[in-house]
Parts: C-alpha cells; sequence; structure tokens
C-alpha cells in the first residue's frame, strides 16, 4: 500500500518488545510523511505510555502526521495509557485509528474509524472508495458502542483469564510477556513453527511469531476459560516434549 502509492517505507525495530521511539525519531527526515504507531503494539501487548509518547510527538516536526492505531486500546488496564482523541486539538496532526473487530467483536462487519482534524477528514473522503461502509455494519457499529454492558464483561473476562494464564504459567515455569491487550506471547523451549504445529495437531490454534522476528515466541489470543484450560494442558505436553 505504502509503495504503489509511490512512498518509501521506514521500518524501525522494536527495542526490548517496545516501539523504539528514539530509533523512530532518528530516522525522520525532511521527506517524512506519516509515521504509524502500534498502541498497545501487536504481537508484543507492550504499551506506550503518555509521557514518552508526548516527549516523541513534541519532537516531531509539524507537518508530519502521527498515525495512532489504537486496534487494542479498549483491553489496555494502564491508567497510564495515553488516547489520541486527547491530541486531536494539539499542535501536532495526529490520527487515531480505531475498530470494532477486537473488543467489539465484530470483525466480519469490516468496520472501524479515524479520528483525526476535519480537514483531514475531508482528504481522506476525497480518496476512500464510496460505500467502503455498508449500511449493516454501521447500524452494528452504532449498537456496539452504545452496548456498554458487552464491552465491560469482554474486557474483564479478558483481563481476569490474563491473570489466571499468567499464574498458571508460572506455575508450569513457562515464560510470557505481559501485555495490554487481548493476546500475549509465550516463550517457547524449541521453534515456535514446531510449537504451532504440534499444538495444531492437539487442536489449538495459536499464532507462530517466527515471520515477526521472533522465533521462539507463539502468541496466544485470550479465550474462555475453558479454552484457556485447554490451551494449558496442551502447552504443557508440546513444550515439555
Ligand atoms: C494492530 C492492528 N491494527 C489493525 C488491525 C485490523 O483491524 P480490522 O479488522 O479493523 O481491519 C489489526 C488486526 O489484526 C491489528 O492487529
Amino acid at each position: 500500500m505504502i509503495r504503489s502509492s509511490g512512498a518509501v517505507p521506514v521500518g524501525v525495530p522494536l527495542k526490548s518488545y517496545s516501539a523504539d521511539l528514539d530509533g523512530m525519531l532518528a530516522c525522520v527526515n525532511p521527506k517524512t510523511r506519516l509515521i504509524f504507531l502500534t498502541n498497545p503494539h501487536n504481537p508484543t501487548g507492550s504499551l506506550i505510555s503518555r509521557e514518552p509518547l508526548e516527549a516523541f510527538m513534541a519532537a516531531l516536526p509539524a507537518d508530519v502526521v502521527l498515525v495512532i492505531d489504537e486496534a487494542y486500546i479498549e483491553f489496555v488496564r494502564d491508567r497510564d495509557c495515553p488516547d489520541s482523541i486527547d491530541y486531536l486539538n494539539s499542535d501536532k496532526i495526529v490520527v487515531g485509528l480505531r475498530t470494532f473487530s477486537k473488543a467489539y467483536g465484530l470483525a466480519g462487519l469490516r468496520i472501524g474509524y479515524g479520528l483525526m482534524p476535519s480537514y483531514l477528514a475531508d482528504l481522506l473522503n476525497r480518496v476512500r472508495h464510496p460505500f467502503n461502509v455498508n449500511s449493516l455494519a454501521q447500524a452494528g457499529a452504532i449498537a456496539a458502542l452504545e452496548d456498554e454492558d458487552f464491552l465491560t464483561q469482554t474486557v474483564a473476562l479478558v483481563y481476569d483469564e490474563l491473570e489466571f494464564l499468567y499464574t498458571a504459567l508460572d506455575d508450569l515455569g513457562i515464560e510470557y510477556l505481559e501485555s495490554q491487550a487481548n493476546f500475549f506471547l509465550i516463550r517457547g523451549t524449541k521453534n515456535a513453527d514446531e510449537i504451532f504445529e504440534d499444538l495444531l495437531k492437539q487442536g489449538v490454534i495459536v499464532r507462530s511469531m517466527s515471520s515477526y522476528g521472533y522465533p521462539d515466541f507463539i502468541r496466544v489470543n485470550v479465550g474462555r476459560h475453558h479454552e484457556n484450560l485447554r490451551l494449558l494442558e496442551a502447552l504443557e505436553v508440546v513444550l515439555k516434549k
């Protein structure tokens, strides 16, 4: 997408499983137009908190657009989590991206939204495909926004189950990274692709992080309690093998 628009993407590797904001700043030059941050990060679940984000924004040139992908923000428990809404009227150009695919459970409807200054929304409106969000999806999204109980229950379930999984993994002596999202990384005792295949044979699907540059990690989505128990049983067998 970036290349097909004639732009040149510049990737900055993570540092200690988190966005390397200093490394990103070091790459900013007069040609920089857009910067993408994901907060919380997928796949590590790490969070950029308010202070470092604001210091990063302060150092950005005024004409660079900072896009913050907040696909998982509803799951964040850290009170120091920045919210793109707070920066919409700042002197920097900030865009927040949200989706109904995650905490709202509506991935099949293909709907999300962006928070941005109105002149930017106007520009995007001129180039977006017409009818890119159908009316059923819009009705679903509006209903989802009104259903606060569903969101509260979902987020609470994920939080409780994450804590349950952390404790269970501690007991099993399996390493993991704590996450602010509804997924987390578990360190394997062998190559992640192999773990993926072995778990698949037991009917459990996880994501190997090999293609993300972390060949010793798998990413696991937090499920319901009985699903998490199933995962733990399978993991115990596969990782001890
Ligand atoms: C960080 C991040 N942003 C955006 C998305 C895409 O969400 P959507 O289903 O709205 O395309 C994902 C989905 O995996 C994601 O992980």
